[in-house]
């Protein structure tokens, strides 16, 4: 049986003290309207031999002014039944008011949160931190799993514990994908039928992108990342941007950057009032 939490108290009383594990403490942090990709996430943990504590928290901190606050699907009666069927141990649903204070002033940053997803969403991985980071101290898990489908949070979480000297593993888990290659994601279920439909394009675009990448210059580096945007275009996506990543510092690739070198290619689009993401690794060229 999965028990439920909502109060700071109840959390204290129901988790066992780092000295007292039997096995290793999990924390699954999601922000409910739970599908596949949220499982793949706990199934993990389980595997790894974890006992698991899922949150279900729509965090306002990472939210901007005119963002889909208000709309972000709230889904909890089945976000419940979902982590009783995966086995999880606690469920914590507390209510903004237990744990986000009222002028938070607070602020964990670092450079890379500027760029991005962060230049279109102000303030959207300082959220995220602070919630994370919160998440971190109350419940102190060995271990926290992310998906890879955001990145760009994965990198930035994966920085603040180690700056920070968090006691945790972060396991980042593959993204998992629909059938037809989209990326899934709880904002998939704003999409229209014509939307949904063309929604796989996005990741079909970039893996087209990707087999034809051999830049020789940075020239050409800009004049593939247009191309990209343009085919994007052409199926109906507003780009908001797509960018090359060197993967260990998580900048852009620069004019220093050897063409053959690994990257991590990132596009956000939108579809209509849907933002999409998603990102691949283009590995090493061995030439
Ligand atoms: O990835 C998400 O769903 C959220 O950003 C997270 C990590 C649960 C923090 O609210």
């Amino acid at each position: 049986m999965t028990q439920h939490i909502t109060t700071l108290r109840q959390l204290r009383d129901a988790l066992p003290l780092p000295g007292a594990r039997s096995r290793p403490l999990s924390l699954v942090p999601t922000m409910g309207a739970l599908h596949e990709g949220h499982r793949s996430l706990v199934r993990k943990a389980r595997e790894d031999g974890a006992q698991v504590l899922a949150t279900v928290f729509v965090n306002p901190l990472q939210f901007g002014p005119g963002e889909d606050f208000d709309r972000y699907p709230r889904t909890l009666g089945s976000d419940l039944a979902a982590l009783e069927e995966e086995g999880v141990e606690w469920a914590f649903f507390p209510e903004a008011s237990e744990i986000v204070p009222k002028n938070p002033r607070i602020r964990i940053t670092h450079p890379v949160a500027e760029l991005y997803c962060g230049a279109s969403r102000p303030g959207h991985f300082e959220g995220v931190l602070s919630i994370v980071s919160t998440f971190f101290h109350l419940v102190g898990p060995d271990r926290a799993y992310f998906g890879k489908k955001d990145r760009q949070q994965l990198f930035l979480i994966e920085q603040m514990v180690r700056e920070l000297l968090f006691p945790l593993e972060i396991r980042p888990v593959e993204t998992f994908r629909e059938p037809d290659g989209l990326a899934m994601s709880s904002r998939n279920r704003y999409l229209t039928k014509e939307e949904r439909r063309i929604a796989p394009e996005l990741v079909r675009l970039m893996t087209e992108a990707r087999d034809i990448y051999a830049p020789e210059s940075q020239l050409d580096r800009l004049g593939w990342m247009n191309q990209l945007k343009y085919r994007l275009k052409e199926r109906g996506f507003r780009p908001d941007y797509v960018a090359l990543v060197e993967p260990r510092t998580f900048l852009p690739l620069d004019s220093e950057d050897p063409p053959e070198s690994p990257a991590i290619l990132l596009a956000a689009a939108w579809l209509g009032t849907t933002r999409l993401i998603d990102n691949i690794d283009i590995p090493a060229r061995h030439v």
